[in-house]
């Protein structure tokens, strides 16, 4: 399956009281699954309302959101089924353990298979043997592992992560951004992923700069970002 996401022509802005904040111009991109993103800019230069319009979970104040899937356009509601997502503070739930907190969204769908499909997604980011533990038993690294094994089961086509990475160390960082870009590869899945870190940018497939609503649109180098083992 190949998917896309098109913003088109998007403008945005936020009112607070009498207070206008703008945030994009004529903003233009288009995102295919299969490839990695980085978002980069400056703190409140937008970044998180961006992968929220891009997710199609807000609407821009106007402009257009279109989603594509295998040739055919499809309603924004499938764009955000299709979508997964990682945060910065893992957000699992403190009274399930890995495996549930991994599984719950296909429970949640009726999926009788959840549990076995949960086991596979922990076996793959590497905590087969922390299953049973809940999320405060486990490191900063191994909550963000968990996070990504629950964003993936529900066979998404977009990931956005949102500094996914901002809470962990630089070594477990990078493991956990390798492990994400793996994944994503692996299973042809598009990744958005925003950071502080042109470490981690850098290995995206493109780069994209926000600064003063306008978005630089930068390709990488492919073969770098081929590089490493796959999940
Ligand atoms: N729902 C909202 N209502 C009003 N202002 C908002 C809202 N969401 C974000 N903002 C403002 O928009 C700007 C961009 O926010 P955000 O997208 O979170 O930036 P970033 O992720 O790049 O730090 C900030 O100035 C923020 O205060
Ligand atoms: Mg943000």
């Amino acid at each position: 399956m190949s998917s896309s996401i098109n913003l088109k022509q998007i403008d945005h802005h936020f009112t607070a009281g009498k207070q206008r904040i703008s945030l994009f111009r004529n903003l233009n991109i288009e995102l295919f699954s299969g490839h990695s993103y980085a978002v980069v800019g400056p703190s409140g230069a937008g970044k998180s309302s961006l992968l929220l319009l891009m997710a199609g979970l807000e609407r821009p104040v106007s402009g257009k959101v279109q989603f594509q899937n295998n040739g055919e356009q499809q309603l924004l509601k499938n764009l955000r089924q299709s979508s997964g997502f990682i945060f910065q503070q893992f957000h699992l739930l403190p009274e399930l353990d890995a495996l549930n907190n991994v599984a719950l969204p296909l429970k949640l769908k009726g999926d009788k298979h959840a549990l076995s499909i949960a086991e596979l997604w922990l076996d793959k980011v590497g905590l087969s043997n922390r299953m049973y533990h809940k999320p405060q038993q486990l490191s900063g690294g191994e909550q963000q592992r968990v996070a990504i094994a629950r964003a993936f089961v529900m066979k998404p086509e977009f990931i956005f992560a949102d500094e996914p990475t901002g809470n962990l160390d630089e070594k477990t960082a990078q493991h956990i951004a390798q492990l994400m870009f793996d994944c994503c590869r692996q299973s042809g899945v598009g990744l958005v992923l925003v950071t502080h870190s042109m470490e981690l940018a850098e290995q995206a497939d493109t780069l994209l700069q926000l600064s003063q609503g306008k978005l630089a649109v930068k390709p990488r180098n492919k073969a770098a970002a081929m590089a490493g083992p796959l999940c």
